[in-house]
């Protein structure tokens, strides 16, 4: 065995990192809140926990006594990962990053206040007024995040509980929206300026092991788009004037850095804006990150062979690019207990280059993503559009 790996999440990111691990003579054992999650049915083994019960989840580690404890998903009781590691276990890519990010708050102040990065204007609710008053300038005193903005729960993903507020009338609405849709127990939300860039990128960023240098690597950016706060395809190349993409660089490296310490390793998903001349930070995953499912086919290291291979250790060499390649999502349309049945694979598959993965999901929501279509062309619009006609072929009942 080469290493002994505690996967915290066992969504699709989760069941590629195991292949990988897999692949490397790895033993995972996969955790989810529901059995039949799509890493469980690759990995060594698995257990049903609720990661927000600290003791749970602190009771699963140790039963395991894993090298690595891998969080592939953001709603983890993080304080017991911090403990964890204090503890002796080694969490990737450190326990620090994974409770920064666990809710958008914390690594927000991070970056705009420690780091000075550059972010869209934004403010914190915890009532439907306390969100109108931080819209509104508030009399006399400082102005507020203005209209149109967005809304987002502190702790959710995937665009879960995410809202643009176009109009005062849509304020009150907004609020409740989030608080249904959010993870754990916080009633806070964060209320951004909208902006209106030209493009969004994601800029994987890997952080390397201490014995091997402890340096920085960038993967080259990844365009994306997204509908409902949720990402649809992604694509590369993605063009960027060279200070741009300098200034996304820095930025990425200013924040993985700060995350990873001295001693953390990992790969890192850094979301920006890019509008005119001014790139935006947004967000980060220190994990895999959805929008690089494309790197499945772009590139000979995937984003989660660049992991495996941090966490492990492994020298990372030059990256070989495949060309204009991009992803596309398959998605359910509706809700259903069922196990999910998909039709067209076929017809898409018969499209040159096209390749398709299903994740295996035991049951459907509306809008949940059930699979990626991965497809090359002669220019990262061409990729594009092939992706989206095949992925458009398959249909999920
Ligand atoms: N302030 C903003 N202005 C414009 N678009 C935004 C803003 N915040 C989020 N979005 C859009 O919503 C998407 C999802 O938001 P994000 O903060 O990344 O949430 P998640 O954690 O769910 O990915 C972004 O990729 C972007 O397309
Ligand atoms: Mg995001």
């Amino acid at each position: 065995m080469t290493a002994k790996i505690v996967l915290l999440g066992s969504g699709e990111l989760g069941k590629e990192f195991a292949i990988s691990a897999k692949r490397l003579g790895c033993r995972v054992v996969a955790v989810d809140r529901y059995a039949d999650a799509p890493a469980m049915q690759v990995a060594d083994a698995h257990e049903v926990v609720d990661m927000l019960d600290g003791a749970a989840l602190s009771r699963c580690v140790r039963r395991h006594k894993p090298d690595f404890i891998v969080p592939e998903i953001e709603a983890i009781r993080t304080s017991e990962l911090l403990k964890l590691e204090k503890a002796g276990f080694s969490v990737v890519p450190s326990a620090f990053a994974a409770h920064m990010t666990m809710n958008r708050d914390a690594i927000r102040e991070l970056a705009a206040k420690e780091l000075g990065l550059r972010t869209a204007r934004y403010a914190y609710a915890s009532s439907a007024q306390e969100l109108a008053d931080a819209i509104n300038s508030k009399a006399g005193t400082k102005s507020g995040v203005g209209l149109p903005c967005v809304v987002k729960p502190t702790m959710s993903s995937s665009g879960k509980g995410q809202s643009v507020v176009r109009t005062k009338a849509q304020i009150g609405k907004a609020w409740k929206y989030a608080i249904d849709n959010m993870r754990g127990d916080r009633k806070v939300v964060i209320v951004e300026e909208f902006i209106d860039f030209d493009y969004e990128i994601t800029q994987l960023t890997i952080k390397e092991r201490a014995s091997l240098g402890g340096g920085i690597k960038f993967v080259e950016p990844i365009g994306h788009r997204q509908e409902r706060g949720d990402y649809q395809e992604s694509w590369m190349p993605c063009p960027m004037k060279s200070a741009a993409k300098r200034a996304a660089q820095t930025m990425s490296a200013a924040v993985v850095e700060r995350l990873a310490g001295k001693n953390g390793a990992g790969i890192f998903g850094v979301e920006f804006f890019v509008r005119a001349n001014e790139v935006i930070f947004s967000e980060l995953s220190p994990r895999p990150h959805d929008t690089g499912m494309v790197t499945l086919r772009s590139q000979d290291l995937s984003e989660f062979d660049l992991h495996l291979r941090a966490i492990l250790g492994i020298p990372i060499p030059e990256i070989r690019y495949a060309g204009p390649t991009a992803s596309a999502v398959v998605l359910a349309s509706r809700e259903s207990e069922r196990t999910p049945r998909y039709s067209g694979i076929e017809k898409a598959m018969a499209i040159p280059s096209v390749e398709v993965r299903i994740f295996g999901k035991p049951t459907t929501r509306k809008h949940r993503r059930m699979g990626v279509v991965l497809a090359q062309g002669k220019t990262a619009g061409d990729a594009r559009n092939i992706a989206a006609r095949a992925a458009s072929l398959i249909t999920v009942r």
